[in-house]
């Protein structure tokens, strides 16, 4: 254990900041300090650091020297740098969702990635992780991959059946969809790395993968392992039938907003997954698993921990409901604590636990590495309308 605080530096200081920061205030047992953020918005990171008692720096390198743990919070397009600059500074990583992708040419803001070649956008995909995992193996610091899905409560339970039981998943099910993101960056492919598979089903993927991993140890100390996906993608908002009437996102540039997939994993058994943008009500993250011992279903979203009636919208003004729920009239599933059920305090505290004792976390370099080479292994099927293609698996894991 460390006698000094473990320091932590935010990089970027929006939704996915807030949150990060909010889970270290809720750290047990373990000395964290977050000493400071940097972001490309001068305002928006000197607000979010006056906000919160912690310092602005300029830049990422300024913050480098003051911090243990870079904390990676940006947009998909900038994990490879920012998480390489780290390694190569000799700091842990922890890095947002999707680990990485392929962004495009360098500096190409014409650059379209539904028409780009996906083969092309695979193998850059899978040499960018690889890049990164490399810098994580020299530095021998921790790579913490942000998947809080994994960390959710529901599934973390389910681990415990699957590895207590030694069960067998023969199918599992799963879904993330809603009204849209509210990042900016979303919807432009050379920011995002692309729609609905690398911003939505990756949640509901990885925590499959993840399982699959913990039923294939528990049994014969081997993880089960992605092998094949097929995949299909659409353009809902943007197909010249679709009628707006306002409830939904729909500037999406160059992204898909709708995507189902199906996994073979390397024992021969299957997970279908479906993300969209086109889902009113609420956040909708759920899983089903059918194993060969039991069913579950898992929900992060909605719960029915709580049942409301609101009789008029203006009274919940300032109480905060559930993620992306369209009115707070009428019947609603107020979540009492969402970032509980969504896994976030409890992802934070596993990867500032595993810096701390020098144990890996979770959710590291496995989990970011695989989850990479599905989803784009998943555009390239897509591409060539749902043939099934073989995910590339990095050889150093
Ligand atoms: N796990 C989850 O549930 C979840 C939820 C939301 C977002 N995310 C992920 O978190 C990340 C950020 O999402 P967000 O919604 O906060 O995005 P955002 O676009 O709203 O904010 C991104 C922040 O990063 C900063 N930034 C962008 N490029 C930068 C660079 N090169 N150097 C330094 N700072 C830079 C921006 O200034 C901004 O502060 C994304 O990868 C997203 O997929 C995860």
């Amino acid at each position: 254990m460390m006698d000094q605080p473990i320091r932590i530096g935010i990089v970027g200081s929006r939704y996915a900041a807030e949150f990060h920061y909010e889970a270290y205030q809720r750290i047990t047992g373990i000395d964290v300090k977050v000493i400071g953020v940097t972001s490309i918005t001068r305002e928006h990171r000197e607000k979010f650091a006056m906000e919160r008692g912690i310092q602005a720096f300029d830049s990422l390198d300024e913050m480098l020297s003051e911090v243990d743990v870079v904390d990676n919070c940006t947009p998909g397009y900038a994990h490879e740098p920012i998480s390489i600059a780290a390694f190569e500074a000799g700091k842990h990583l922890i890095v947002e969702k999707p680990f990485t992708g392929y962004f495009g040419p360098g500096g190409d803001t014409n650059f379209k990635g539904n028409t780009f070649s996906k083969e092309k956008m695979l193998e850059e995909a899978v040499a960018s992780s690889r890049r990164i995992i490399a810098a994580a193996l020299k530095s021998k610091k921790k790579l913490c991959y942000a998947e809080n899905w994994i960390y959710a409560p529901a599934v973390q339970k389910e681990a415990e059946i699957i590895s207590k039981t030694k069960g067998q998943i023969l199918w599992a099910l799963g879904d993330q969809s809603h009204s849209g993101s509210p990042s900016p960056a979303y919807g432009i492919w050379r920011l995002s790395g692309g729609g609905s598979i690398v911003g939505k089903s990756c949640h509901p993927l990885s925590a499959i993968l993840y399982l699959k991993q913990v039923e294939g140890l528990s049994r014969d100390g081997k993880a089960i392992r992605p092998k094949t996906v097929s995949a299909r993608t659409h353009e809902i908002t943007r197909n010249p039938r679709f009628i707006d009437r306002g409830f939904l996102r729909t500037d999406y540039e160059d992204i898909e907003d709708y995507c189902q997939i199906h996994v073979v994993f390397d024992d021969g058994m299957v997970a279908d997954v479906f993300a969209s943008e086109i889902v009113m009500g609420g956040v909708h993250n759920w899983l089903e698993i059918f194993a060969n011992n039991h069913r579950v279903r898992c929900n992060l979203s909605p719960i029915n921990a709580m049942e409301l009636y609101n009789p008029q919208e203006e009274q919940l003004t300032d109480v905060y409901v559930v993620e992306k729920i369209g009115t707070k009239q009428g019947w609603s599933t107020p979540a009492p604590d969402e970032s509980f059920m969504f896994g976030y305090p409890q992802e934070i505290q596993d990867f500032i636990e595993g810096i701390a004792t020098d144990r890996e976390p979770k959710a590291g370099m496995l989990a970011a590495s695989d989850i990479v080479g599905v989803l784009y292994a998943a555009y390239l099927s897509a591409e060539r309308k749902g043939i099934e293609v073989d995910i590339p698996l990095d050889p150093s894991l």
